[in-house]
């Protein structure tokens, strides 16, 4: 056994009564997708010859499978709390083998209807129990992995299950004229014995497991509606979740409209069972795919922008799978819509994760995952009726056929609604809306992390005020915020280094003169620290209080001085300072463009550490300034700082007024008059 707290999700398998518990759920979950995957195949083998017909039969598996859990959910979780827990696993495991090894006899799609509420009642008690007994085999300390692990199962074991399905149906379609029990029978007879032995497989496990307490403590189980409900009251209030809540549900409402049509999608497209379960499985390898490798190759793009991308992408690659009738490139459209629609879910998951209080953050996951599984259940309900409405529409083209069906139609509708609400979620939870999006994309393609970037949409305004020594920048910076207080605006006029309790520490280091040992890159590091520090505690919160910010140097005087005077390489330095200041840029850098002999014969006192520096360190400096000010002439204004002091401020005043936040100030006089003589 392993020490409890700081052990790695697997630890908890030490535990040989979890480990058992363990491996007889997985076993079920295979079961599981094995039974959804053979029922709605059969459903659609039993109604073959009337596409209608056919739709409807696979929808009504759908919906048989999921109405006991929405409605009679809660009563099965009070009924599972008085019973002996391992008897009602071992009872409802037998049970279940039962009622799926009778399919393939019966052999009527009324009997699927029926046996699929049967199996799922008795999963109703079956689920709850099992619930109810990890914490009573694993410490509380591995609780939560223990969890994990049993998510890992549920959904890890789809792919293979839809593997061993594709299998299967191969297996079946031999097995048929060769062994005499299943001679005449459906190729999916082979997957549903697999499948009613996986429960029995499982009820053996559970029967041999001694450590299950009888029954102790309540196992509550709110209803699916009342959480939804409630949940709504909790999660509706905060715009970002509720933009991630829809962009969630519209991407799994997509998939669903896949997994729901599927079946007879690739009947239509001439595709047997075995396809079916290889395109079923392509959603899952795609999400997985898009959980680990989406996510890492696009890392440099904003979290909340690649949500609504990746739902965007997914809904237009539903409608390419709609129209597109060629079972390949069915497949592989499939693995990209399944890997767009993992990147949404785990950027959801993290952002719900990061962004929501403690509070909040339980119930909202439970009313994620049970709105995840009404929309669900009203995708597939609507989605093969829909289907089976609009039947079959032949389009002649010369001399080809074009078929439009049903399954077509409902693709082609839950891609552009995907659509809809990827654009939506775009719109509603975009942090970068002045960089285009291709941009950002191709920064982000090309793995450069933390590509120049625009001022985030942020209620307030950020003026930065650059220039080289004894340029004038400090009393100009000054004599703004005066202006722009005089007007009524809430102004915050800060400055680099040394604006924060650390900064003003990581100052002293940096100009001290004594201090001639430091490295150029401890330099670069230590300004982007106190930059770091500068933009959380005091720029942004301002920003977002709707305040206008003026602050004297920012990154473009590490990019100078730094990069250019130190000769450090520029990409590293705008790397880390991208870092540092996640990515904000000023509305507006200001810079007073003075030659540095001029400049530096200004300066008064003592000469710091960087006002020591030969002239054609500032002579660099002076360059790069200007060199960054061209790159981007709409965020600059460059002033020629030899002009008279009233000359530069008006410029500077003109300029300021045009990005001005609303409501628009009335026109004020020239700030004139009181010049604060401040060294630069
Ligand atoms: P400061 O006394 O504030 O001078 P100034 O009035 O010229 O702004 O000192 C800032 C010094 O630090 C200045 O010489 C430039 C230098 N510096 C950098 O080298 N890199 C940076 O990123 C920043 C913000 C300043």
């Amino acid at each position: 056994m392993t020490a409890p707290g700081r052990s790695r999700p697997t630890h908890v398998l030490a535990n040989a009564p979890f480990r058992r518990l363990w491996t007889a759920m997985s076993v079920c979950s295979l079961g599981d997708w094995l039974n959804l995957l053979a029922l709605t195949a059969l459903a659609g083998n039993l109604t073959e010859g009337d596409y209608r017909v056919q739709s409807l039969a696979v929808g009504g598996v759908f919906v048989a499978k999921m109405l006991p859990a929405v409605l009679l959910g809660p009563l099965a979780g009070v009924f599972a709390d008085r019973f002996d827990r391992r008897l009602t696993m071992v009872t409802a495991d037998v049970a279940r083998f039962a009622v799926v090894l009778s399919i393939p006899f019966v052999n009527s799609y009324q009997w699927v209807i029926i046996a699929t509420i049967l199996v799922e009642c008795v999963n109703l008690f079956w689920v709850p129990a099992k619930d109810a007994t990890v914490p009573n085999l694993v410490p509380k300390s591995q609780l939560e992995s223990a969890n994990q692990l049993n998510l890992l199962v549920t959904y890890g074991t789809a792919p293979v299950a839809a593997l061993l399905f594709a299998a299967l149906s191969v297996a079946g379609d031999l097995v048929t004229g060769l062994v005499p029990f299943f001679d005449g029978r459906d190729a999916t007879s082979v997957a549903l014995v697999v499948n009613a032995c996986a429960y029995l497989v499982s009820a053996v496990l559970i029967f041999t497991l001694r450590d299950i307490p009888r029954r102790d403590g309540a196992i509550s189980t709110p209803s699916v509606l009342k959480q939804v409900f409630e949940g709504w009251r909790f999660v509706g209030g905060n715009r970002l979740v509720r933009g991630l809540i829809i962009g969630m549900l519209g991407a799994f409402a997509a998939g669903g409209a896949v997994v729901g049509v599927a079946k007879i999608y690739v009947a239509a497209l001439g595709g047997g069972d075995a396809a079916y379960g290889v395109v079923f499985a392509a959603v899952f390898v795609g999400m997985a795919l898009g959980m680990f490798f989406g996510l890492r190759l696009l890392s440099g793009l904003s979290r909340r922008r690649l949500f609504g991308l990746a739902i965007t992408v997914a809904g237009l690659v539903l409608v390419a799978i709609a129209l597109v009738h060629n079972l390949v490139i069915v497949v592989m459209l499939t693995v990209a819509l399944g890997a767009c629609a993992g990147i949404a879910w785990i950027i959801g998951y993290t952002l719900i994760g990061l962004e929501v209080e403690d509070a909040l953050r339980g119930r909202t996951f439970a009313f994620l995952q049970s709105t995840a599984r009404v929309t669900l259940l009203l995708v597939v309900a609507v989605a093969n009726p829909l289907a089976a409405l609009f039947g079959v529409h032949e389009m002649g083209l010369g001399q080809l056929t074009y078929r439009f069906d049903g399954t077509n139609l409902v693709l082609v509708v839950g891609g552009a609604l995907a659509v809809g609400v990827g654009v939506l979620a775009l719109r509603h939870m975009d942090d970068r809306k002045d960089v285009s999006l291709a941009a950002d994309l191709i920064a982000a393609v090309r793995g450069e992390r933390f590509p120049a970037e625009a001022p985030e949409h942020v209620p307030g305004l950020f003026v930065a005020f650059e220039g080289g020594e004894g340029s004038g920048k400090t009393t100009q910076s000054r004599l703004i915020a005066i202006w722009l207080r005089d007007q009524g605006y809430d102004v915050v006029q800060t400055r680099e280094p040394g604006s924060t309790k650390i900064g003003m520490r990581l100052r002293a280091i940096l100009l001290d003169a004594a201090e001639r040992g430091l490295s150029a890159r401890a330099e670069a590091l230590l300004y982007a620290a106190d930059r770091a520090e500068h933009v959380e505690k005091v720029i942004r919160p301002a920003l977002y209080r709707g305040s206008l910010v003026v602050t004297d140097r920012y990154v473009d005087s590490s990019l100078a001085y730094q990069g250019a005077g130190r000769a450090l390489d520029p990409e590293d330095v705008s790397k880390i300072n991208a870092w540092a200041t996640g990515g904000l840029v000023p509305h507006l850098t200001v810079l007073i463009d003075t030659p540095p002999e001029v400049g530096l014969t200004r300066l008064g006192g003592a000469a710091d550490r960087i006002e020591s520096e030969p002239l054609e360190f500032h002579e660099r400096v002076r360059k790069e300034f200007r060199a960054l000010a061209a790159k981007a002439p709409e965020r600059y204004l460059v002033v020629d700082g030899t002009q008279p002091q009233d000359a530069i401020t008006r410029q500077i005043q003109d300029r300021v007024r045009e990005i001005l936040p609303d409501p628009v100030p009335h026109e004020s006089e020239d700030a004139t008059g009181t010049m604060p003589a401040i060294r630069d």
